[in-house]
């Protein structure tokens, strides 16, 4: 099988590292890749957001499967692009990827389906919604109703600051996806994330995991896109998984099922745990990204096996094989990240690290330079590991990252505290 994979971050330098361990792929393209995906694959630059560029690059390099990493050219609807040309992709339609790009709608699919979640308003206009946000009193959480990169959600903890997210928003701070906003319900309780395969009917649960998604150690200070995650979570135990895919995710893909948007990829469930009941605080239509990273390390090679079987609408008959293992991933992001940070810098020690299924350093932000490893990004480096326990994993993580010499970086030291 020839496949191409979309996308230039650890989360698709990790999809290929999977895809190469299973024999039915016999030609891997990533595009537009990294310097670490270079190492292990050919890539190409080509511009992932545009359908038609897409298409006519798998035509004209005999693919049989095309992965899409990202949001972006789902919510774009590359995956739509793909299908029409007869091009068998894993990632869902423009019209599914609302269940990422829009909160509203996500909000209105829940109560269809009677999913549980925060109780919200959605509001066109700043008025009504600081009205909403007087009457129902803080914490309270406001969010811009599209894409804005991970930076469009405001937990606020007073009123003020939820009055002033309504004027940042409704000013234009987010662009078109703040012309619109959700106001929700603060829940409290522990956040874990659930991934599940969909292929339009059948779903099936490919693993459980946590991120840090502050930037200092003991989760503080500004908020990332993520400075590690492990795998499994222990909080989503499988009573709790249980009830996520029964009272949520199975109603939610019927609900879409029912509109006429059979959803097909992976779903992302974010859920906040509390009492032993979990509630969705939002979907994402793609793998998270370092989740990404511990779950490929964690089914290896059928990984590609189960993305395969959910694109060609086979997941009745597919089963994870899991091993007993824990994975981990520790970030290393460029000083100054998630603020401005310095680019070029160079990144030593990586080609003495030991390599195998159970040590990996997945690249997020690099380049290859004139034989030299090159910072380009704001996070750099996913050191992940495997190990019989999370204490091991996590051992086997923190060495590699010692060895690792970029004055460039830094790194937190607790990752999977929480858990330990
Ligand atoms: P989101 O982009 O929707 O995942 O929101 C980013 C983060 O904000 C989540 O991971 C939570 O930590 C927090 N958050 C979002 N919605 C809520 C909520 N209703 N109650 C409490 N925390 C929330
Ligand atoms: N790590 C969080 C995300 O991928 O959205």
């Amino acid at each position: 099988m020839n496949i191409l994979i979309l996308g230039s971050g650890g989360r698709e330098h990790a999809l290929a590292w999977a895809a190469l361990q299973n024999p039915k792929c016999d030609k891997l393209i990533v595009a537009p890749g990294n310097a670490g995906i270079e190492q292990i694959a050919e890539c190409a630059d080509l511009d992932i957001n545009r359908g038609g560029a897409v298409v006519t690059f798998a035509e004209e390099n005999a693919i049989d499967f095309v992965i899409v990493g990202p949001e972006a050219p789902l919510a774009a609807g590359v995956a739509d692009r793909l299908r029409e040309a007869g091009v068998l992709v894993f990632g869902p339609s423009e019209a599914a990827a609302q269940l990422e790009a829009s909160k509203s709608f996500t909000k209105e699919i829940c109560d269809a389906a009677g999913a549980p979640t925060a109780g919200y308003g959605h509001f066109t206009e700043a008025e009504a919604a600081k009205a909403y946000i007087r009457e129902n009193g803080a914490p309270i959480v406001v969010k811009a109703d599209g894409l804005a990169a991970g930076k469009g959600v405001i937990v606020a903890m007073d009123e003020d600051t939820a009055l002033e997210a309504i004027d940042d928003m409704f000013g234009g701070a987010f662009g078109g996806a703040g012309a619109e906003v959700v106001i929700e319900e603060f829940m409290e309780g522990e956040e874990a994330s659930l991934f599940v395969l969909v292929d339009g009917e059948d779903v099936l649960s490919i693993g459980t995991a946590q991120d840090h998604k502050r930037v200092g150690e003991g989760d503080t200070g500004l908020n990332t896109g993520g400075m590690g995650a492990y795998s499994p979570a222990p909080v989503l135990s499988a009573e709790i998984e249980a009830k996520a895919m029964e009272e949520i995710v199975k109603p939610t893909m019927k609900a879409m099922k029912d509109r006429g948007m059979p959803y097909q990829g992976v779903l992302y469930a974010g859920l906040m745990i509390k009492d032993g009941q979990p509630r969705l605080v939002e979907y994402n239509v793609r793998f998270g990204d370092p989740e990404c990273q511990v779950l490929m390390m964690r089914l290896g090679a059928q990984a590609l096996d189960l993305m395969h079987a959910a694109a060609e609408g086979r997941l009745a008959e597919a089963q994870v094989n899991w091993a007993d293992d824990h994975a981990i991933t520790v970030v290393m992001a460029a000083k100054g990240y998630p603020g401005s940070y310095e680019k070029g810098t160079e990144i030593g020690g990586l080609d003495a690290l030991p390599e195998d299924s159970s040590n990996i350093v997945f690249h997020a932000g690099t380049k290859a330079e004139a034989g030299k490893v090159l910072a380009t990004g704001g996070r750099v480096l996913n050191v992940t590991a495997r190990g019989a326990s999370l204490q091991e994993a996590r051992d086997r993580a923190y060495a590699m990252v010692d060895d690792i010499d970029w004055p460039g970086g830094f790194f937190r030291r607790d990752i999977g505290w929480r858990a330990l």
